[in-house]
This record gives structure tokens, C-alpha cells and sequence, in this order.
């Protein structure tokens, strides 16, 4: 994997969301939806995977890929799926969609439901990990994707998935602690989480989750031969995250810049029609 042209890859698409922007192309469109716990995201890539759009909002009408609120998922995808199309002058007619490693059955089917309800055909499901896995380009490891309400364990070998979990630990965990330690709503610990300026006040308090976290992991990779963790999810942020997992895996830990935003890019990318 080559981390810097990963990350160059990252900022690109970063950049389009920052500034409401769009990139010019020419033929067939990719798309993806993500419905994740915190953010839901629509990310728009030409067919070489160059990122063309995109469009997020903060949500919580799903819970770790459960639907919470039906109408309030398909209200904000239809309109972020208007903003990109008013941007773009195109339509978007297809999708894929993603669920956490695990989801069978009607929890699937009710992901891409919601994109159908928004005039989108699902074109394809894939899991979490493995979207993350097509933007770092890697096919050994493990994907540890710490979003909202979960965090996601996948182990990769020659390119296919070979164990997922799914526990209910994340960003809302943290965000509750650091609620209980400042005596503050759940509201302003979210702010407080993601102020940088804070951040080394911040993460001491939060890092006994972290350390907790890590040693699930360690629980759920034993047994398996993995040389490399690869963090994804909006939760990982902290400079120092990687660090702590490292030292309490003993295993070499990478993270990408801006990990919100591996996901809905590698949903994107294996939206094949
Ligand atoms: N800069 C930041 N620092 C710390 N935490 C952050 C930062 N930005 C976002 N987060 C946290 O990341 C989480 C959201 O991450 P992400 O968008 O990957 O989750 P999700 O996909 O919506 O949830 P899930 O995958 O669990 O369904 C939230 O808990 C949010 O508070
Ligand atoms: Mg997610």
C-alpha cells in the first residue's frame, strides 16, 4: 500500500465535500451511499475511480446498519442525492450500498431499500471493511473501522475477507465518557471530541476506551496471522489512536488521513453496473 498516494486520494475527495465541488468527466458515473450511525454520505467517482462529487450530512436514522427511521434515512439521501445532481447536471439512476460485515437477510435488503425510496438502483451491497480495503488497496490485515455506534474487525487474506465482528464500541462510547468526566450533554462532549485544539486534554480521558478497544481486537485477531492493522471510521481521528492500539496490539497500526471518509469512497468504488 502506498500510504501517501492513499492519502493524496483521500484529500482529493476531502476537497469536493469542503467546497460543495465538482470535478469535470466523461462517461459513466460510480456511485455510493453510506449509511452509517453519524454520517451518511454520497460519494460520486468517474469510471478510473477519480472522485467526482460528494455530499454528507451528519444523521442518526440508522444504528450500525439497523434503520432506525425509515423516512428520515430516505428524506436525507434523496436530498443529498438532489444537491449532487443540481452540481453534477445529471442524474444518478444507480448505487451501491454497504452494510457492517455480519447484516443478513431483511437488514440488508432494507439498506438498499432505502436508496430504491430515493430513485436509486442498487446496483450492489458490499461490506463496510471491504469498501475500506478497495481504497487502501490491500488484500492482507486487518480493517478495523471505528465509526459511530460500532467498530468493525475484518481479516483480509489474498484479497478476501476471512473473518468479520462487529462490537457495539465507537465514537458515541467515547463521547459519553468524556460527558460523564466534564459533567456536560452528550451534545457539547461531541464538540469537545472533535475541537483539535483540545485534543490533548481530550484524549487521556478517552484513551481507556481506546486501550479497551484495542484489546478487543487483539481477542478477535488471535488465532489469525495479521502483520498489519489499517484504522478506518471517523473515530479514529486522534493523532495519538493509532499509537495506542499499536502498543497494545504489538503490531504495526496505519491510519489514513481523514478515516471518516475511506468507507463511503470504497462504497463508491465497487459500484459496478
Ligand atoms: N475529528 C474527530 N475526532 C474524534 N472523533 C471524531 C472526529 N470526527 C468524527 N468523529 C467521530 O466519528 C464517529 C463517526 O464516524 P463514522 O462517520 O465513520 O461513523 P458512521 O459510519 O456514521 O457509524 P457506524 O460505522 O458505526 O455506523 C462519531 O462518533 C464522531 O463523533
Ligand atoms: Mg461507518
Amino acid at each position: 500500500m502506498d500510504m501517501l498516494k492513499v492519502n493524496n486520494y483521500i484529500k482529493s475527495f476531502k476537497h469536493l465535500i469542503q467546497e460543495n465541488a465538482v470535478n469535470s468527466f466523461t462517461g459513466e458515473l460510480k456511485v455510493g451511499v453510506d449509511l452509517g450511525t453519524a454520517n451518511i454520505v454520497i460519494s460520486v467517482l468517474d469510471k478510473e475511480n477519480n472522485p467526482i462529487a460528494a455530499a454528507s450530512t451528519g444523521a442518526s436514522v440508522v444504528r450500525d446498519g439497523l434503520v432506525l427511521d425509515y423516512v428520515g434515512a430516505v428524506e436525507i439521501v434523496k436530498k443529498l442525492k438532489e444537491d449532487i445532481e443540481e452540481r453534477l447536471g445529471k442524474k444518478l439512476t444507480y448505487t451501491a450500498a454497504a452494510v457492517p460485515p455480519g447484516t443478513i437477510g431483511g437488514n440488508r435488503r432494507i439498506i438498499a431499500n432505502i436508496c430504491e425510496s430515493a430513485y436509486m438502483e442498487v446496483v450492489n451491497i458490499i461490506d463496510e471493511p471491504s469498501a475500506a480495503a478497495s481504497v487502501l488497496h490491500i488484500d492482507e490485515g486487518a480493517v478495523v473501522d471505528v465509526g459511530g455506534g460500532t467498530t468493525g474487525i475484518s481479516i483480509l487474506k489474498d484479497g478476501k475477507v476471512i473473518y468479520t465482528a462487529d462490537e457495539p464500541t465507537g465514537g458515541t462510547h467515547m463521547s459519553l465518557v468524556l460527558a460523564g468526566y466534564y459533567k456536560i450533554s452528550f451534545e457539547e462532549a461531541e464538540k469537545l471530541k472533535r475541537d483539535n485544539k483540545r485534543e490533548q486534554e481530550v484524549f487521556p480521558i478517552i484513551k481507556p476506551v481506546v486501550e479497551r478497544m484495542a484489546s478487543i481486537v487483539k481477542n478477535h485477531i488471535s488465532g489469525y496471522e495479521v502483520n498489519k492493522i489499517y484504522l478506518v471510521g471517523g473515530a479514529c481521528s486522534f493523532n495519538d489512536f493509532e499509537k495506542t492500539f499499536e502498543r497494545e496490539l504489538g503490531i504495526a497500526t496505519l491510519k489514513p488521513v481523514d478515516p471518516l471518509l475511506v468507507t463511503p469512497l470504497g462504497i463508491a468504488m465497487n459500484c459496478c453496473k
